[in-house]
Parts: C-alpha cells; sequence; structure tokens
C-alpha cells in the first residue's frame, strides 16, 4: 500500500492507497503521537472486501452493501462503476486521480489541524452522465460512538444533543435550499480523542454517521442529491463543496478550538466595531428624527456603528411590501440618507444598512417587472412565506441585478456595513432538470467574494431569520454571523454555548437588548447581558431612550471594558469552564463567570463561594486577577471563587512570567 501523511500542528490524518488501486482507504487519524491504526483484520463473509475497508470515497459498484458516497448512472442504464488508482498529486495538499467513465480526483489539504476534503469528477465518456449521490467525503472515526449534534428553530438555534449509536445510521439535514434552523452542517463524535466533520455548504445538505460491522464511526457530508440528479456532459466537470474534519486530543472543548482556528485563518481579522442595531427598539417604524434620537445615546454610550435595520427603502411598513424596491423612503428620511448618515459622521458613528436581496415581495415594482425572475416551479404557483417570494438566484441576469443593487448602495452611500438578511427557506424547486440548488448557491459566493473585493471597507454580518444560514462557508466570506434573533440572557448564553463548538468568537454577532426569555424568562441583570454579549462581538440592540441614566452608565462601562480585549476575545483560545468561559490570550486571558442556575438565592444561610477552576493557563507559572498572585496550578485546580450577589463577571487575568 502506498500511503500519504497530511501532517497538522498536531494531529495527523493518513490515506493509503493499496497495490490494487482500487479505492483510498483510511490508515490512521489522530494526535502525532497516538495514531491509532484503523485496518481491519480478519476475514469478509458475504460481502466483497470494499464493504468492510475504512473506505476514505466509496463508490456504487466497488462497495454495495455499506453507505456509499458516489452514485452516477450512464447511458448503458447502469449505475455501477469501478474506477481505478491512476495517480498522487502532492503539490498544495494531496490530489488523488482514480479513473472510469468518471474521473474522480479527491482533494485534501491540511489547515492547523483541520483537513479539508472535496472530491471533483469529470466526466471522460463519450455520453451524458448523472450524479445521484455525491458527498464531498466520509470520514472514518478511529474511535468514539457518541454522536454530537446541533439542533434548532427559530429563536432557539444551536441546542446541543447527542446519540449512542453501537450500531446504525443517523442522519441530519436541510431540505430548505439554505443551511438551515434545524440542523447545522455539523456531526462529532465524542471519545478520548475528538473527531468532528463540518461541510462547508449553504444550501441543501446531508450528513450521516454509520456505523460499520467493526464499530466504527463513518460520517459522510454532502449536498442533498436532487430528484433528478446532475447532469454531467462529456467533458464537464462537477466539483463538490468542502468538507473538514477535524481532530482533538483535548476532547470535544478542544475540536471546537481547531475549529476556531480553521475559521480565523479564513477570516479577514477586523477590529470588531460596537454597533448599534436598532430593529428590537423600532422594528419597521423607522423615523428618521426618532433614529438620531437612538443615534446621540449610543454615541454616548461608546457605540462605533449605526445600523438601521429593515424598513427604511419604499413600499415596507411592514413585512408585506417593498423587498425587491431598494430605493431611501423619502417619508422616513425626509431629507435623505445622506444627510442622515452626516448627522451620525458628527455624532462620531459610523453608518451600517440592513438588506434581504435574494427575496422579493410579490407587491413590489420589482415583482412586477421582472415576473420571469421570480423562482417558481413550472405550472405551479410558487411558495409565499413571510409574505415574500425568491428571486431564481440561479439566473444569472439575477446575479447581476443583486451585485448591481448592492454596488449602487454602497458606492451612493457612505456605508461600511451591511446586514445581509434572508427571511425563508427555498422550497419551490424550479425545473429539476438544472442543479438550482448548486447554481444559486455558487451565484450567492460570487456576489459575496465580489463585496469583498470591490468594497474592501464593508464589513459584512450574515443573517437568515437569526441563525439559518451558518455554515464554513459563510464564515469564510463574512465577518460576523448572527445565531439568533432570541437576546433573552439565559436563553442567549445557551445558544452560544452550541455556536461556539462549532464558531469562532468573532464571528459571534451578540447585542444587548431589553428582550425576555421564550424559554428561560428569568431575569438577568445589566452586568449579565453585558458580559454575555462581550464573549463574542458586542453591539447594542436595546431601545436606549428608555433606558435610564444609571443604565446607559453601566453601558458605557461595560463598552468601554469591552474596546480594551475585543481583539483579544476574536483571536484567543477559548475554554469552557464549568459556569463561564474562558478566551487565553498573550499577554492575559479574560474571563466571564455566569450565575445560569436560580436567581432567588438570598444568601440568608452560611455557605462558600462556588470555585470555578481555570483552564489554558501554565501550571508553572504565575498569574495576576485582581490585586492577588496566584499559581497557575492553583488556578487550574481550586479555581477563582464567584462571588455573589451578582449574577456575573468579567475578570482580566495577567499572565505574569
Ligand atoms: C430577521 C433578522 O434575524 C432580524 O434581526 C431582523 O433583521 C428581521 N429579520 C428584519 O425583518
Amino acid at each position: 500500500m502506498r500511503t500519504w501523511t497530511l501532517r497538522g500542528t498536531t494531529t495527523s490524518y493518513v490515506v493509503g492507497v493499496p497495490d490494487h488501486g482500487r479505492w483510498a482507504e483510511l490508515v490512521a487519524w489522530g494526535p502525532h503521537d497516538g495514531l491509532a491504526p484503523v485496518a481491519v483484520v480478519g476475514t469478509e463473509h458475504f460481502v466483497p472486501r470494499a464493504d468492510v475497508e475504512p473506505m476514505e470515497y466509496a463508490v456504487r459498484g466497488v462497495r454495495y452493501t455499506s453507505p456509499v458516497d458516489l452514485v452516477v448512472s450512464g447511458s448503458d442504464g447502469s449505475d455501477e462503476f469501478r474506477p481505478v488508482f491512476v495517480e498522487a498529486r502532492e503539490a498544495d495538499g494531496l490530489e488523488l486521480e482514480f479513473a472510469d467513465v468518471v474521473r474522480i480526483v479527491l482533494h485534501y489539504r491540511m489547515v492547523g489541524d483541520a483537513v479539508e476534503r472535496w472530491v471533483s469528477l469529470r466526466n471522460d465518456g463519450p455520453n451524458e452522465v448523472v450524479l445521484h449521490r455525491h458527498d464531498s467525503a466520509g470520514f472514518v472515526v478511529p474511535g468514539g460512538n457518541t454522536v454530537k449534534y446541533l439542533w434548532g428553530e427559530w429563536n432557539s438555534e444551536f441546542q446541543q444533543a447527542s446519540v449512542t449509536l453501537p450500531r446504525g445510521r443517523f442522519t441530519i439535514g436541510s431540505a430548505q435550499g439554505i443551511t438551515g434552523h434545524s440542523y447545522s452542517p455539523y456531526l462529532v463524535v465524542d471519545g478520548d480523542v475528538a473527531y468532528g466533520v463540518q461541510l462547508a455548504w449553504s444550501g441543501s445538505w446531508e450528513m450521516s454517521a454509520d456505523v460499520d460491522t467493526t464499530g466504527l464511526v463513518r460520517i459522510q457530508a454532502g449536498r442533498t442529491s436532487s430528484s433528478l440528479g446532475i447532469t454531467l456532459k462529456p467533458g464537464e466537470t462537477w466539483v463538490s463543496p468542502k468538507a473538514v474534519g477535524a481532530c482533538s486530543a483535548e476532547g470535544t472543548d478542544g475540536l471546537a478550538r481547531v475549529f476556531h482556528e480553521y475559521e480565523r485563518a479564513a477570516s479577514r481579522k477586523r477590529i470588531p466595531k460596537v454597533l448599534y442595531n436598532s430593529w428590537f427598539a423600532t422594528e419597521f417604524d423607522i423615523r428618521a428624527e426618532h433614529q438620531l434620537e437612538l443615534a446621540r445615546r449610543a454615541a454616548g454610550i461608546g457605540v462605533e456603528t449605526f445600523v438601521v435595520d429593515d424598513g427604511w427603502f419604499v413600499g415596507r411598513s411592514d413585512d408585506t411590501g417593498g423587498l425587491g424596491d431598494w430605493e431611501v423612503d423619502p417619508a422616513k428620511f425626509p431629507g435623505g440618507l445622506d444627510a442622515f448618515i452626516g448627522q451620525l459622521k458628527d455624532l462620531g458613528l459610523d453608518f451600517g444598512l440592513w438588506v434581504e436581496p435574494e427575496s422579493v415581495s410579490p407587491t413590489s415594482q420589482l415583482a412586477k417587472d421582472h415576473p420571469e425572475w421570480i423562482l417558481r416551479t413550472p405550472g405551479r404557483d410558487p411558495i409565499l412565506i413571510r409574505n415574500q417570494l425568491l428571486l431564481d438566484l440561479s439566473r444569472d441576469d439575477v446575479a447581476e441585478f443583486i451585485w448591481s443593487t448592492l454596488d449602487r448602495l454602497l458606492s451612493t452611500y457612505d456605508i461600511t456595513y451591511l446586514k445581509w438578511d434572508a427571511n425563508r427557506p427555498r422550497l419551490d424547486s424550479g425545473d429539476q432538470r438544472r442543479d438550482l440548488d448548486g447554481r444559486v448557491v455558487a451565484n450567492l459566493y460570487q456576489i459575496l467574494e465580489k463585496l469583498r473585493d470591490r468594497h474592501p471597507k464593508v464589513s459584512v454580518e450574515g443573517c437568515a431569520g437569526g441563525g439559518a444560514r451558518v455554515d464554513l462557508a459563510m464564515a469564510s466570506l463574512v465577518d460576523t454571523l448572527w445565531p439568533s434573533d432570541n437576546t433573552a440572557p439565559l436563553d442567549r448564553l445557551r445558544i452560544q454555548e452550541g455556536f461556539r463548538t462549532g464558531f469562532a468568537p468573532h464571528l459571534m454577532s451578540s447585542w444587548v437588548t431589553d428582550a425576555e426569555g421564550t424559554h428561560d424568562g428569568r431575569e438577568r441583570s445589566l452586568d449579565f447581558r453585558f458580559h454575555v454579549a462581550m464573549a463574542g462581538v458586542l453591539g447594542i440592540g436595546a431601545d436606549l431612550s428608555r433606558w435610564t441614566d444609571d443604565q446607559l452608565k453601566t453601558a458605557a462601562r461595560h463598552i468601554e471594558q469591552y474596546k480594551g480585549f475585543r481583539e483579544l476575545i476574536a483571536s484567543s483560545l477559548v475554554y469552557r469552564l464549568t459556569t463561564g468561559v474562558q478566551y487565553v490570550g498573550a499577554p492575559r486571558s479574560v474571563v466571564f463567570l455566569w450565575e445560569t442556575g436560580d436567581g432567588n438565592v438570598r444568601g440568608t444561610l452560611p455557605t462558600r463561594p462556588r470555585r470555578v477552576p481555570l483552564a489554558g493557563l501554565d501550571p508553572a507559572k504565575n498569574y495576576r486577577v485582581g490585586n492577588e498572585t496566584y499559581p497557575g496550578s492553583y488556578l487550574l485546580q481550586v479555581g477563582i471563587p464567584f462571588e455573589g450577589p451578582a449574577d456575573s463577571h468579567c475578570l482580566v487575568v495577567e499572565h505574569l512570567d
């Protein structure tokens, strides 16, 4: 067998092609010094050998009874083929090429401790072929059978759950044409060493965990197949999205750090500006004077960017109209948007704008002018959700309209921030002979890339009715992601904990609002709310016109403190604590502690403060917390006290020597 090792920072991924050349298989995956081989010993019974081997990419026709990653049918009616190994190329990563009628290239690239995998498929034959199943990769996991995943719904995204699989199959996905609220494209296997896979795709997708007869979990990740499959004409190539596998000897918390590092590597590393967004304060009731009143208060507490959300454009006084007609509503901004932005500048504030470019209101002028741009299935009425339809972004003229609309807005007005929303799933399947999902998502990515290229000073926040489009692809194309519309303190904390298992703090947009909990309505202090939001990219969304002077002073204090360590939050290693989170950077750490239990304890009985052991420190070094100096070993084992009656704390730990 020929083998190749992809060496990461602390882990390696070893892949091999047996001498017969009929497939590639996993040889080992894990920490450099703990690489466990996964080779199968013994004899298979009643199945082909390929069905028990730790296959990297399983093809129907090589493998039969175990799950396959690729099913292709040809003009002869067969759906089996048997590619053979051609060659390996080792330039930027590794490429393993196999050939039959369809030429398959397995691509690998190591980034930190994450291994990117994708496939490209080229039709080398004289006739059309159809791809019926087309995963990005299969990842054999060398140990563990507890599978963790993230599920949710609107206002309740990123809930953590797990399932133990002694045998059998567990599948999650999205049939919504968008990453979806229901599940994140993320599966983690928890063991002594933790393994995880994420799929970088913002359309429909599917991920499965299967336990093979030897007891190993194998994760498949890929785009959902459409009913008629994807047609490849002779000479055409199809490229899958990336699936990213990660591995950590520091358990699932360490695995999250590997994913964070991977996302940071693709980010623009911007200083996260403190924004104010008026959505929760005013919803569609936008009046320039009132917005300015909010802006004056926001500027007074240290906010840097003022974002006007949904409702600024003509025909948009509620969610039934306006989408598509991206012109500033003169009734809302009587002096024009330029003058409004000028007034914000006088207050020292930059300006940001909300858009939802992929959608269209049926009553809009755009819908009247271009009915052919509306996504519909031939012969059927398009499906209305939240009173809106979708533009058919698989069309290049629609992509051009969206790009030119954004380009015009960003070139006309002094805008430094764009909140890109998407408030409905894509349900109409259109003409199934076209790869609708692939074309829509490719056009979306192209527009986002062009935005970065042509308007580099504009930061983009990705939002989709809360957190319905959070995935590794979006994480590499936008600056921040909005995890949820739920901003109530205890609910939000739980959502953020789930988010952080897959996504880094520099991406986690988080606002302080006045919201009550949907799930957990217990009250928490304003400090608590701030500390929750400061653990990501801090914003304010409260109705500041109702805040007292004391509340505004508290806000100003927190914002000032946040500005002192926000770059550390965005770039540090994050550790989960028993009741909080620690951001370990140099030369300091930032620790947030939250009381998530019963907030009504009055403290009338004798007790002791709870202690929270810290993490990520060197036991042999010294650290200062407040006026006290402690050895690292003490902070790691005994920890710091959680002193009441405050329900949260933010501590800065100075790293001394
Ligand atoms: C859904 C978003 O998640 C909200 O923050 C807000 O922008 C609304 N859409 C506006 O319609």
